[in-house]
């Protein structure tokens, strides 16, 4: 069967579609050992290029010592896109400029509206299980904007995987071991009632100032520090009483995380905790494997592992140290230990670990040492999700006015505030509860998006006003967009899902425009999943609603001259409020059907 005949799947991205014909006509222009070169189909930047471009032209005539053009205009001989593409041009040094068939949009966007829960989007073949490291805060601290960074990010990644049909396994790293938590319990023991402790019946209030005064106790009052010495023994000793306050504290602070997760709608629930308490006990097999294998090495009574590659600034290896000479394990010891774990039991063929940019050189190392070692397999992929810093207006690291870290609960406070001033000026007639319910949506979106829609490796801006404006490359905008799709549907008195069978035809260019970027949809969603950005999609997505609101201009909807137009554009606003829906649920973030 030829290209032409075969049919076309409406399960595949257009991507992909094209570069199966590219490889078909590479191979027939230039011999099939090339056929799999990488067609690097692209949506075109300009609309002046057509719907796509591909770009293999140059880099494989500099491979042939042939003309780009020349070579150009040989694969475009032999391509065959019938069924796809009404017209092919080259430009320039060499590109290919695809532009989509009336037809082919037709169908694929029919065929989109009719697959109303994947629209469009193929699941993973074969699906892998995914780890998903994030969020990862420190009991008895309070979770600060960092924290707010890695589980927005992660969440999104964690969803946006899961929709691809992978099996995601979320996983929340607490802070939850290590040595000050002698000096946490000495002064919990101090600071509460025996009573109250007992009945496990006190509130820590703020997590922060109890952490700060403990910190202040330890280093002025050297009964205090010794007792809180023989505490961390008697706690990796096992000792129950000591054990059983750990486990308070650990439970405070929980609820705390636990309620900031529910106001922002994230995923983590408390069977994702695997925190660092939980691989304490598989520690000394790390360093057993390590001997086993070779690579660990002593350095000054400490125990480390040089992997492969790095060294510091005078060139010499740089370690990891993985036990420190009076037998204390590190950060480091507990992720390899976690690594493993994820690895041999979990099954995981991916790991992705989302924290901030100062933790990567930490992350490449243990990397390289799970390789070295042959704990991960090249089967396994992984990935550090490096993220940038939150900035204040001033440029310099977000902070209180007073010089404090923001407190992620804070944030959460302030935004419900803002967003209800905000909703309640567009409409002053809505109820208080309504006005709440929607400002929690408009708030949330709002602080999440402004989080996502940065690339994640730069710095970004903290900026109340921006983030909720209804105007540029935020939330409230996106979901205004939904909103008055609904309206005209509630207009019309139409029923929103009652266009699954209507016939599409699209004709208008705007209307050309809006298809195009809706069928885009599956490839973004890919694009996501490779290099773990989500502000890829909500670029997508704000270029979605700027589309949709070009249709809406030019298009009427309600009014158009016909019943089949009519019904095609009600379609089309469907499948784009539908659009806009997924895609801020993949960013965790929700719509409302009025604002
Ligand atoms: N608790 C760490 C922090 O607050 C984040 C944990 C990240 N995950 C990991 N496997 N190391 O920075």
């Amino acid at each position: 069967m030829s290209a032409a005949n075969a049919p076309i799947s409406a399960t595949q991205d257009t991507p992909s579609l094209l570069a199966q014909r590219f490889q078909a006509a590479v191979g027939k222009a230039v011999g099939d050992e090339h056929a799999s070169a990488n067609p690097q189909v692209r949506p075109a930047n300009n609309p002046k290029f057509g719907d796509y471009q591909a770009n293999l032209a140059m880099g494989l005539a500099k491979q042939l010592g042939q003309k780009p053009r020349d070579l150009a205009q040989k694969i475009v001989d032999a391509l065959d896109v019938s069924g796809l593409c009404e017209k092919v041009e080259i430009a320039g040094p060499g590109f290919i400029n695809l532009y989509l068939s009336e037809a082919f949009i037709d169908r694929q966007v029919a065929a989109m509206t009719s697959d109303a829960d994947r629209l469009g989007v193929a699941p993973a073949d074969p699906p892998r299980t995914v780890v998903v490291d994030y969020s990862g805060p420190n009991v008895a601290k309070e979770m600060h904007v960092g924290h707010l960074r890695s589980t927005v990010i992660g969440d999104c990644i964690a969803r946006t995987l899961d929709f691809q049909g992978h099996r995601v396994i979320r996983q929340n790293h607490l802070g939850d071991w290590g040595t000050q938590f002698g000096m946490l319990i000495e002064h919990l023991i101090e600071s509460v009632s025996p009573e109250k402790l007992a009945s496990a019946s006190f509130e820590i209030g703020d997590l922060n100032a109890f952490y700060q005064q403990a910190k202040k106790k330890f280093d002025q009052d050297t009964g205090f520090a010794d007792r809180a010495r023989a505490r961390v023994v008697a706690l990796q000793g096992g000792d129950k009483q000591t054990h059983k306050l750990w486990q308070a504290l650990y439970n405070k602070s929980v609820e705390h995380f636990d309620a900031a997760y529910s106001r922002m709608g994230v995923l983590l629930t408390d069977d994702d905790i695997h925190g660092e308490s939980f691989y304490n006990p598989k520690l000394p097999a790390v360093i057993e494997g390590l001997k086993k294998a070779n690579t660990l090495k002593e350095s000054q009574g400490a125990k480390v592992v040089f992997p492969d590659g790095f060294v510091d600034r005078e060139g010499e290896p740089q370690p990891i140290i993985v036990q420190k000479s009076d037998g204390g394990y590190l950060y480091a010891t507990t992720d390899l230990a976690a690594a493993r774990y994820r690895i041999d039991e979990l099954g995981a063929d991916r790991v992705i670990y989302v924290t901030d940019a100062r933790q990567s050189q930490h992350f490449a190392m243990v990397f390289a040492t799970l390789r070295q070692v042959g704990w991960a397999s090249q089967q396994v992929q992984l990935d550090h999700v490096p993220f940038g810093t939150v900035l204040g207006k001033d440029h310099k690291p977000f902070k209180t006015r007073e010089g404090g870290t923001v407190k992620l609960i804070d944030l959460l406070d302030e935004a419900q505030r803002r967003a209800v001033e905000v909703v309640k000026q567009k409409n002053p007639d809505l109820s208080t509860d309504r006005c709440e319910q929607i400002a929690h949506a408009i708030g949330i979106g709002a602080l999440k998006y402004a989080d996502l829609s940065s690339d994640r490796i730069k710095d970004y801006v903290f900026d109340w006003d921006r983030m909720l404006s209804f105007e540029g490359n935020t939330a409230p905008y996106l979901q205004n967009a939904f909103v008055r799709i609904r309206s005209i549907f509630r207009k019309g008195e139409i029923a929103p899902g009652s266009l699954a069978d209507a016939a599409i035809a699209i004709r208008q260019p705007t209307e050309r425009a809006l298809a195009v970027k809706l069928l885009q949809l599956p490839e973004v969603i890919e694009a996501v999943a490779q290099s773990l950005e989500p502000h890829r999609l909500c670029t997508y997505l704000y270029e979605l609603a700027s589309a949709f609101h070009q249709f809406y201009e030019k298009c009427s909807v309600l009014n158009a001259a016909d019943e089949p137009t009519k019904h095609s554009r009600l379609a089309l606003c469907e499948l784009t409020a539908r659009t806009l829906e997924k895609g801020l649920g993949l960013l965790g973030i929700g719509v409302v059907e009025q604002m």
